[in-house]
């Protein structure tokens, strides 16, 4: 199958080598070698003082928001984010915080946007305690957040006493297609989340990075979710293969994905949502086509492709390590032959 998903990548043979050869301790002691290394390269790359190993990145979010906002105060986040969308309403089952959700046409939260949306000292509002921000924008279709953009959020979120929270699953993505640090983008918020996993091909995993005080909050955060690991070094090692051979390289996933956005512009039937993609995430509208998102990715499936479906017309391909230029290659030609099939 050809998976257009970036959480379908598989460890590379260093990061095998590496898991096969790791030092390990029982992590909840913080006492496993490799973990302990794989935090400090997190939080140096990230440009923060520490950070804290996570299995996956929506506990990481979470734990951010337990570890940063108080029971019933409000979190700001873009209507479409993934802690608002996908994280099964963690913030409101589990760390009784509200969501407070804007929304946007390109998933950037900006200081302007979020400004209108602070509460004023009121006893009948809950209190604003978080604002959190995603970078690259998943439902967008993996737009970033600039480093222009986060200096007006910092501003903002010390103007009004704010945790500013970077939901950073592909924020290398963000910092290659920028040509920046990921700490230039990571570093002005009091916490970053990153995944491992995804793009850079862990097979799990992520960091949360932060001020030692707020990673000692998550720490806790984390042990109280369950995730705290034993001898999670085994998982670490091939994170910091990931961190070390794996940022540069997303370059190449951006331009297959340009090359997939280029490729499908002139194809009767579909209508290219991200005509310039600037990271790895392609979105195709096809209801010109009359077919949904549905049966298309069926199709698809068929002719051993899998894609993401957003009903009701919105397919999503997000290119990575193990897609290379005649996956792309194949994957205009089998759209373009499914699309043009009469719906059924
Ligand atoms: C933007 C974003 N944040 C967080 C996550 C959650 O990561 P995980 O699947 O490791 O929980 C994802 C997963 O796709 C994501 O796209």
């Amino acid at each position: 199958m050809l998976n257009f998903y970036d959480t379908s990548t598989e460890p590379t043979q260093a990061m095998l080598d590496a898991m096969t050869h790791a030092k390990v301790g029982d992590d909840v002691y913080h006492s496993d070698p490799t973990v302990n290394e794989l935090e400090r390269l997190g939080a140096s790359v990230l440009g923060h003082e520490d950070a804290i190993f996570m299995p996956t990145g929506t506990m990481s979010n979470l734990s951010a928001v337990i570890a940063a906002a108080g029971r019933g105060t409000e979190v700001i986040a873009e209507a479409d984010s993934h802690i608002v969308y996908y994280e099964a309403g963690g913030m409101a089952a589990v760390a009784s915080v509200m969501p407070r959700t804007i929304v946007t046409d390109d998933g950037v939260l900006t200081a302007e946007r979020v400004e209108p949306y602070l509460r004023k000292p009121d006893n009948h509002y809950p209190q604003t305690a978080m604002v959190c921000i995603e970078n690259t924008h998943n439902r967008a279709g993996g737009t970033v957040t600039d480093v222009p953009t986060m200096a007006g959020l910092r501003a903002l979120c010390d103007e009004h006493g704010l945790h500013l929270h970077v939901d950073g699953a592909r924020i290398f993505n963000a910092a290659v297609s920028l040509g920046v640090r990921a700490a230039d983008l990571a570093g002005p918020a009091d916490s970053v989340s990153v995944c491992l996993s995804k793009g850079l091909s862990a097979p799990v995993g992520g960091l949360l990075a932060g001020s030692a005080e707020f990673v000692a909050r998550a720490r806790r955060a984390r042990k109280l979710l369950g995730g705290s690991m034993r001898q999670a070094g085994v998982v670490a090692a091939a994170g910091i293969v990931a961190l070390q051979t794996g940022i540069d390289r997303l370059a190449e996933d951006h331009q297959r994905a340009r090359r997939i956005a280029d490729g499908l512009a002139s194809v009767s039937g579909i209508r290219v949502l991200t005509p310039k993609p600037v990271t790895n995430f392609v979105l195709v509208d096809v209801a010109p086509s009359g077919h949904t998102a549905d049966e298309v990715v069926a199709s698809l499936e068929g002719h051993g492709v899998n894609a993401s479906s957003r009903p009701p017309t919105t397919i999503r391909f997000v290119t990575h390590r193990q897609v290379d230029d005649d996956d792309v290659a194949a994957l205009i030609k089998i759209l373009t032959d499914v699309i043009g099939e009469p719906p059924t």
